[in-house]
């Protein structure tokens, strides 16, 4: 890929990321959150969250089914942080604006309300690796290391759909479609394993 191309690709991927976020300031500024703002703001960032990690775990696949798509990697740290950064907003909404950063009323909705303990699961796993995103950390770690680190994005992407599950009122169906998508991901990730060794097998035959 041309480094011009690539370079219009990142601002246009920045500009994607940061738009949920524009919006809630935006509306903020205007006042125009709606009828219960901080559910507004949890709403969306929760959401955004989720769908990012769920994107940042389609790079992988995507490239597999084809080499014309290996440019894909370069945008995988960019989105990772990206739900990381959405992720900590959402953390932050909660202990700001729905605990008053009132550590016992936390404690206790933590211990008490699984939807809460799942989140703050899922983002306590996203926070290894976000800290070890870095080009020093990935040296440091080796790579080895590193991608046995990071299979943990599978486990928060879980966490997060559990969260979502565990979240909307028994009936409602909406954290639906990203369980499928994420179902997908899962399964093609052992399936394109199989494919592509089928291939280089069929290849030094
Ligand atoms: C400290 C960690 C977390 C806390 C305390 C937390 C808390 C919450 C709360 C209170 C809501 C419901 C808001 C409402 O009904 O008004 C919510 C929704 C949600 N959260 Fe979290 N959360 C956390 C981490 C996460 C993470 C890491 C993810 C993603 C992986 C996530 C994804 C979601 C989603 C998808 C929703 C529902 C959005 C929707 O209905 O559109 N949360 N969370």
């Amino acid at each position: 890929m041309k480094r011009s191309t690539l370079i219009i690709l990142k601002t246009l991927t920045w500009f994607v990321c940061l738009w949920q976020f524009g919006l809630l300031v935006y509306e903020a500024v205007t006042n125009t959150l709606g009828p219960d703002p901080t559910a507004n703001i949890e709403l969306s960032t929760g959401y955004t969250t989720l769908l990012l990690i769920i994107l940042t775990l389609a790079i992988t696949p995507l490239r597999r089914l084809s080499p014309r798509l290996s440019w894909l990697i370069k945008f995988r740290r960019l989105l990772g942080l990206f739900a990381f950064f959405y992720g900590t907003l959402h953390m932050l909404t909660y202990v700001a604006l729905y605990a008053g950063f009132d550590v016992p009323t936390m404690i206790t909705d933590i211990a008490k309300r699984r939807f809460i303990t799942m989140g703050v699961a899922a983002w306590l796993l996203m926070l290894p690796l976000a800290l070890t995103s870095t080009t020093w950390a990935i040296r440091k770690l080796g790579g080895k290391n590193w991608n046995r680190l990071h299979k943990l994005v599978y486990v928060t992407a879980v966490c997060g759909i559990i969260h979502y599950w565990w979240q909307v009122k028994p009936g409602v169906l909406s954290p639906l479609r990203l369980t499928i998508v994420l179902a997908v991901l899962l399964a093609a990730r052992p399936l394109l394993a199989w494919m592509q060794q089928r291939r280089s097998r069929a290849v030094s035959a």
